[in-house]
């Protein structure tokens, strides 16, 4: 198991490379997503193996590196690739990059993913503010013992994802003139897509999307405090809606296809947050 220390070894070393930039929001950018990273001028780049105890990317269209920069008018820390769980890497491990831009003063979260529609009222290339998620395997960051300098044993999660800031975002995107839907996020750690039983389970508990990533991501980040804003891009309709079989291409297209509209709407929220 990570201990505090490994942490802060962690923590300092990017604090380090960071050199006197502060970063404000952790961005963390999903399949596909990645190329906010674009909008930055003079990013300082920082792969994930220069920083001691953290983990790589091995999934497609993650790079697997933190990019810093100003964006939006805010001192912003991008992650460009995840860490997922379906990737080997433990719970913890995935969770790490959260913990700590929190020991280095970050106090906010932006997560994006990509997902499949379980709502059928949803088409792809929409988007979801997430509301609330649902992970129901035994996959979780605080599982071990408690690290009470980040938080308590048992968190609070009945407010993971902070209304001020879902409220900030819809208005961003009204304002260009799109209606963004609200919902339930389903965790699963993957890499298989889900079997069309599952998704129709799924529906009849209450979810909206499904995915393989976020929900640690969230949870870390709420036991430790930090305020979180989660944006689902629904990159395909879920196993069984419609008549064929996923692809993690179709997936990474549909990403790339949305990329440039969800980076503005993320960009003119960081000037409004
Ligand atoms: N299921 C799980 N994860 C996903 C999907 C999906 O349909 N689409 C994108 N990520």
């Amino acid at each position: 198991m990570l201990t505090f220390d490994d942490y802060r070894e962690g923590a300092s070393a990017l604090s380090e490379k960071l050199g006197g930039f502060r970063p404000e929001v952790l961005i963390i950018l999903g399949s596909g997503l990645g190329n906010l990273g674009d909008r930055l001028t003079d990013p300082i780049v920082i792969p994930y193996r220069e920083i001691p105890h953290m983990r790589f990317s091995t999934a497609p269209g993650h790079k697997g590196r933190f990019l810093a920069g100003r964006l939006g008018g805010r001192n912003v820390l991008m992650m460009q690739g995840r860490l997922h769980i379906y990737e080997g890497w433990a719970a913890e491990d995935a969770v790490f990059p959260v913990r700590i831009a929190k020991l280095i003063g970050v106090e906010s979260m932006i997560v994006t993913n990509a997902a499949g529609g379980i709502n059928t009222g949803f088409k792809p290339g929409e988007l979801m503010l997430i509301s609330d998620f649902i992970k129901l395997n035994c996959v979780n960051p605080l599982i071990g013992p408690n690290i009470e300098k980040f938080g308590p044993r048992f968190p609070d999660m009945s407010k993971v994802f902070d209304r001020e800031y879902m409220a900030k975002f819809r208005a961003v995107a009204e304002a260009k003139g799109e209606n963004i839907h609200e919902g339930v996020y389903f965790y699963c750690t993957g890499p298989q897509y889900e079997t069309p039983a599952e998704i129709r389970a799924m529906r009849l508990l209450g979810a909206d999307a499904v995915g393989m990533s976020t929900v640690p991501e969230c949870i870390a980040a709420r036991h430790c405090g930090m305020r979180i804003l989660g944006i689902t891009l629904v990159t395909n309709m879920a196993a069984g809606i419609l008549d064929k079989p996923l692809s993690g291409e179709e997936v990474i297209e549909a990403g790339n296809a949305s990329s440039e509209r969800l980076s503005s709407y993320v960009e003119e929220f960081l000037e409004r947050m």
